[in-house]
This record gives structure tokens, C-alpha cells and sequence, in this order.
């Protein structure tokens, strides 16, 4: 058994892991019609990430005996207007979801949940790598994306993007 509040937590946080997943389809598909194959895989890659993190979440609820409850998931309904736009959204998204799970934390803290914030410290790396990706992808393309040459360079780079299933194993 686990404390109620924490069960709301995590569960509110798998929808937010499965919008993630939404968000960056979207912005696999935004490249996708802009023929940037490379853009369009990274992206393809971290929403194979993102369900990763709410089967995650799930799983680690069911081995508690807390029951799983799913909520609509919201519509990213982003409107991208050049190929940078994306790169800062995926930055700002990363530092929402890093201080959501950061509150997960910390109330699990004030309960000395020991098992949940052992659960959490992989999502805590994660989510520092998450950022460091997405603030990554933002420099590389302020300096190398202005040009066509700079641009398909960066894209070539970006289709080399490999989907590796999670290192937490529940
Ligand atoms: Fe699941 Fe990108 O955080």
C-alpha cells in the first residue's frame, strides 16, 4: 500500500508522461512535413521514451496493489512556425515535468516513502538528462542550423538517434 496523495501523484504523472508522448509526435510530425527525417526520428525516439516513463509509473503502481487510473489525454495542439520552435518547447516541457516529479519527491519525502523515492531517483537522472538533451539541441542549432549546409549536417545527425528501452527494470 502506498499513501493515497502519492497514488494521485503518480498517476496524474503518467498522464503527464503520455502527453509528453504526445507533444513530441507532434513535433515528429511538424518535421516530418517539413522533410527533416532526422528532427522527425529524435523526436519519434523520445515519445518511445515518454510511454516508457508512464509503463513505468504504471507498473510501479500494480506491484503496490494501487489501481492504475487513466485520464484524457489533452491535445499538444502546438503550431510551430520554424524548425527552432519545437527545440525550445521540448526545454520549457523538460523543466515542467522535472519539477512535477520533483514534487513527487518531495512529498514523498515529508512521508519517509523510502520505496517511492527509491522508485524516483531514476526518473531524477533522467529528467537532468532529459534537460540536457533538449538545451543540447537548442545550441546546436543556434549554431549550425542557419545555414542549408549546417541544417542537413544537424539533421544527418539526429536521424542516427537509437531507441534503447529504459535501464530501470520493475
Ligand atoms: Fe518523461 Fe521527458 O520526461
Amino acid at each position: 500500500m502506498l499513501d493515497k496523495t502519492i497514488v494521485k501523484l503518480l498517476n496524474e504523472q503518467i498522464n503527464k508522461e503520455l502527453f509528453s508522448a504526445y507533444l513530441y509526435l507532434e513535433m515528429a510530425d511538424y518535421y516530418a512535413d517539413n522533410n527533416l527525417d532526422g528532427y522527425e526520428n529524435w523526436f519519434y525516439v523520445q515519445t518511445q521514451e515518454e510511454r516508457d516513463h508512464a509503463m513505468l509509473i504504471r507498473q510501479y503502481l500494480l506491484n503496490n496493489g494501487e489501481k492504475v487510473q487513466l485520464a484524457q489525454i489533452a491535445a499538444p495542439g502546438m503550431d510551430y512556425t520554424d524548425f527552432r520552435g519545437p527545440l525550445v518547447k521540448s526545454l520549457e516541457h523538460e523543466q515542467y515535468v522535472t519539477a512535477s516529479i520533483n514534487n513527487i519527491y518531495s512529498e514523498a519525502s515529508k512521508i519517509n516513502d523510502y520505496r517511492t523515492l527509491q522508485f524516483l531517483d531514476w526518473f531524477v537522472q533522467e529528467q537532468g538528462e532529459e534537460e540536457k538533451n533538449a538545451d543540447d539541441n537548442i545550441k546546436k542549432f543556434d549554431l549550425f542550423g542557419g545555414d542549408p549546409k549546417g541544417l542537413y549536417m544537424l539533421n544527418s545527425e539526429m536521424k542516427t538517434r537509437v531507441y534503447a528501452p529504459p535501464s530501470l527494470v520493475l
